[in-house]
């Protein structure tokens, strides 16, 4: 696109995926207001980019983030984060998105990074991540949904666990409990699987993928009664795209189906 950013890289290493990766080595890739707002750009140029079809989001092999950034919050006084709405341009991820966000952690996720790891569609990781939410030791508390999302994740129990004592977890023990969808022994398998995982989504209709992002995340929000109704109503919808009859008269036809993404 011709856009350079100072902490994060774009890339296109696979046919319809695009991969972010954080890169603010020095600090372990701590999650600064800038660090953020280069990611929500990407991310919104890459939700309109027709020829991108899922993204990989990634760090380095040693941090996929270390927090939010201790140095910027520091002196941060409550009116200040209060009136700046802090913290809050990191739900963009969730929001401008429509297409699917694969997280490849490795290395260390604490903090904003184990928070930014959950909010991703997928997340993998290696065996080894070191994922944690370590605010407490801080004298503060998880601030970007690491207290709901990891409780829906892991139930209650563990999750208390985790943030009142600041204990991490491993990326092994991350799959064990269903955080992390698959965890690997190499950062080279890990990627290899998440842009493997990205190529296969981004080879399939767009508007079915997308339709399929939003349906699962509805479960995230809504009683089961009500996600399943609106399951159906998104799945009678689809009866008015063009790709569910290119794809239903391909099988028929025993054919590989040419998307027209419409
Ligand atoms: C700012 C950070 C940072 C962070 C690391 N660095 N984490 N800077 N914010 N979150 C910086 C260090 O200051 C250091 O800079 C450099 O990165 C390398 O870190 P080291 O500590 O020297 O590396 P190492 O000994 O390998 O230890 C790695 C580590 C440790 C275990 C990950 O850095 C660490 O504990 N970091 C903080 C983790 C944490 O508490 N995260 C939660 C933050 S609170 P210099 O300049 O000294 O070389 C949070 C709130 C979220 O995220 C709520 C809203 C989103």
């Amino acid at each position: 696109s011709g856009t350079s950013y100072e902490f994060i890289q774009v890339s296109r290493p696979r046919p319809g995926v695009a991969q972010v990766t954080l890169h603010r080595p020095k600090a372990l890739n701590a999650l600064c207001t800038p660090l953020i707002t280069e990611l929500n750009a990407a991310l919104a140029v890459l939700n309109s980019a027709a020829d991108v079809g899922a993204v990989v989001l990634t760090g380095s092999e040693r941090a996929f983030a270390a927090g939010a950034d201790i140095k910027e919050m520091a002196p941060l006084s409550f009116s200040a984060a209060y009136t700046s709405a802090f913290i809050e341009s990191w739900s963009a991820l969730t929001t401008t998105l429509k297409k699917p966000l694969i997280a490849a952690v490795s290395g260390h996720a604490l903090g904003g990074g184990c928070e930014l790891a959950l909010m991703a569609d997928i997340l993998y990781c290696t065996f080894g991540a070191n994922f944690g939410q370590p605010e407490i030791k801080l004298g503060t508390i998880p601030g970007a949904g690491g207290s709901q999302r990891l409780a829906r994740a892991v139930g209650k129990s563990r999750a208390m666990e985790l943030v009142l004592t600041g204990r991490p977890f491993s990326g092994d023990e991350a799959a064990r409990w269903g955080v992390a969808a698959r965890a690997f022994p190499t950062h080279a398998e890990l990627m290899d699987a998440a842009l493997d995982t990205a190529e296969t989504i981004a080879g399939y209709s767009r508007v079915a993928v997308m339709a399929a992002k939003e349906v699962v995340n509805k479960s995230q929000d809504l009683p089961l009664r009500d996600g399943v109704e609106y399951e159906r109503r998104v799945f009678h919808s689809l009866f008015g795209s063009r790709d569910q009859k290119i794809g239903m008269a391909a099988f028929v036809d025993k054919k590989k189906p040419e998307w027209s993404h419409e």
